[in-house]
């Protein structure tokens, strides 16, 4: 029996205006910020941070950021520091593929990332995942272990860490992974934490992200390992989003 209470994450990507995504987080806290059992972050575009958290204020409903600059502050043009989203934002999405692939962001990276935001009270929703190509050869076990150990290298606020599967080739394509290749990769994820700190083994939450939506994120969440989404397409839509939140707090 999962004692964990599920998350549901939406990540916007770079999707909405300021003005439609304060829209959008109007019509998301509308449908559910009543539903309880469930935790719900949104993770809009950084220009609409500041706006949405006026919305959101005194809500159910949590606010996340979709990357981070690991320095305090400086010289680095167009980044983002945690000291400026602390008091802002309670999550960041770290080491999303997209931003491995077209940014070719590292797990060092991503990992000096993950201990700056810890540092400044912000909780890392880790990201890994392998592509096709790996998946085709068998070798995604050991591709996730790797990427999951390097990503956290140097970390030690356990107590403050979500860890997201997310296969490459699901996200975005329609094409989800199966509730079963997903609780096995959730279930290797969850070997390395114990590995890594085998106490917190059990309180790290590991969710699935890869083409969720309100008719696959059941079999997904009824997985012992797997407790929530990080969900893309599907949290643009209030009431799709709101669903699968409805749907998260029943389990
Ligand atoms: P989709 O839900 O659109 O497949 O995106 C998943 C994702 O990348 C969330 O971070």
């Amino acid at each position: 029996m999962k004692h964990r209470k599920n998350i549901i994450v939406g990540n916007w990507k770079m999707n909405t205006e300021v003005k439609s995504g304060i829209n959008l987080a109007k019509q998301i806290l509308d449908l559910s910020d009543n539903i309880t059992n469930v935790e719900k972050i949104i993770c809009p575009p950084f220009v609409s941070l500041t706006s949405i958290a006026k919305v959101l204020k005194g809500s159910s409903i949590q606010l996340g950021a979709q990357n981070v600059n690991a320095n305090e502050n400086g010289a680095f043009t167009g980044e983002v520091s945690t000291a400026m989203l602390h008091g802002l934002v309670s999550h960041v999405v770290l080491g999303h593929s997209e931003r491995r692939m077209f940014y070719d962001e590292s797990s060092d990276q991503v990992s000096e990332k993950a201990i700056s935001a810890s540092k400044a009270g912000i909780t890392p929703i880790l990201c890994v995942g392998e592509d096709f190509s790996v998946r085709k050869s068998g070798k995604a076990v050991n591709f996730i272990t790797k990427q999951l150990e390097a990503s956290l290298q140097g970390f030690s606020n356990w107590q403050s860490l979500i860890i997201a599967y997310e296969p490459i080739w699901a996200i975005g394509t329609g094409e989800a992974a199966t509730s079963g290749q997903a609780q096995e990769m959730a279930a290797v994820c969850r070997d390395i934490i114990c590995s890594l700190t085998p106490d917190f083994s059990n309180s790290v939450h590991i969710l699935y992200g890869g083409s969720v939506n309100s008719t696959n994120v059941t079999n997904f969440l009824e997985q012992p390992d797997i407790d929530g989404a990080l969900v893309g397409g599907a949290s643009l839509n209030a009431q799709e989003f709101s669903n699968l939140i409805r749907l998260a707090s029943s389990k």
